[in-house]
């Protein structure tokens, strides 16, 4: 039994998927109701378990009511995988305050409020395995990214001491940071830039990994689903960097 938010598109879509693929049922958040629709359709027809929550997991009451469906609709919560997040390309220094809330409260406290709401289900199992979606961003800088790059780095933190807080409940927490992954987020964040710019700035992106390409969701998926299941049972408080070499290059 695993929750997934921000089900509806990319990353998570592909996650819900994936975790559907190896045996879990799965419980899905997003605030778009459409595109929750479609993932969970997705998983039906590809022979899998899902019950849709549309809802917003910066307000307490939809994550409690996420894993509520998952318990009343499969028994319980063995796994959270906290991925809905939102990118607000902005210059720091006049970002408005609106703008700054909102990142940290859907990237950081939304994700800190499921696994808060994962832990007592999981208790109730015997265990269970807490997945957060960190970034690169945490790790390295780029222009227009100083909140949600906060906001990915406080994830990082959070998972070493909540693993230490949950790990004697047989809990392990664990995050992901992946780099440029080609999903909706990141052609909405390209927009502003027009085509040709747009085009560039990707290709520089793929220059600066020793893979030389963007990743797929599907490739993100497969490490949830390992962080998930029993393959990765003595990886607790840690974060898996999946970015096809993005912070081993060094670019100048
Ligand atoms: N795409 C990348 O290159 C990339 C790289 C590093 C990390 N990430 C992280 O991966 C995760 C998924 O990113 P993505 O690229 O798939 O994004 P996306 O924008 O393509 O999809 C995100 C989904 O989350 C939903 N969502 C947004 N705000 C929500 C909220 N408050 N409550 C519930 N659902 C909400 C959206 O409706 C959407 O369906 C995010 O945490 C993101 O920060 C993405």
């Amino acid at each position: 039994m695993a929750a997934v938010t921000g089900a509806g598109a990319g990353l998570g879509r592909a996650a819900a998927l994936a975790l559907a693929g190896a045996g879990a049922s799965v419980a899905l958040n997003d605030l778009d109701e459409l595109a929750l629709a479609e993932t969970v359709q997705a998983v039906e027809e590809a022979g899998g378990r899902a019950v849709g929550r549309v809802g917003d997991v910066s307000r307490k009451a939809d994550v409690t009511g996420l894993v509520e469906a998952a318990v009343s609709a499969f028994g319980g919560l063995d796994v959270m995988h906290a991925n809905a997040a939102i990118s607000v390309y902005r210059d720091f220094e006049t970002m408005t305050e609106a703008d700054l809330d909102r990142v940290l409260d859907v990237d950081l406290r939304g994700a800190l409020l499921c696994a808060q709401a994962a832990i007592a289900p999981m208790r109730e199992r015997g265990g269970g395995s807490i997945v957060l979606m960190s970034s690169v961003q945490a790790f390295q800088g780029l222009p227009g990214c100083v909140v949600y790059a906060a906001a990915k780095a406080g994830l990082v933190a959070a998972v070493r001491t909540l693993s230490v807080e949950v790990g004697p409940l047989g809990i392990r927490v664990n995050a992901i940071a992946p780099g440029t992954i080609d999903t909706p987020m990141l052609h909405r964040d390209l927009e502003p830039m027009g085509s040709a710019e747009a085009a560039g700035f990707l290709t520089r992106v793929e220059a600066a990994n020793s893979l030389g390409r963007i990743g797929r969701p599907e490739e993100i998926a497969e490490l949830v689903v390992f962080l998930a299941s029993d393959a990765s049972s003595y990886v607790t408080g840690t974060c898996l960097v999946a970015d096809g070499g993005f912070l081993a290059v060094k670019t100048i």
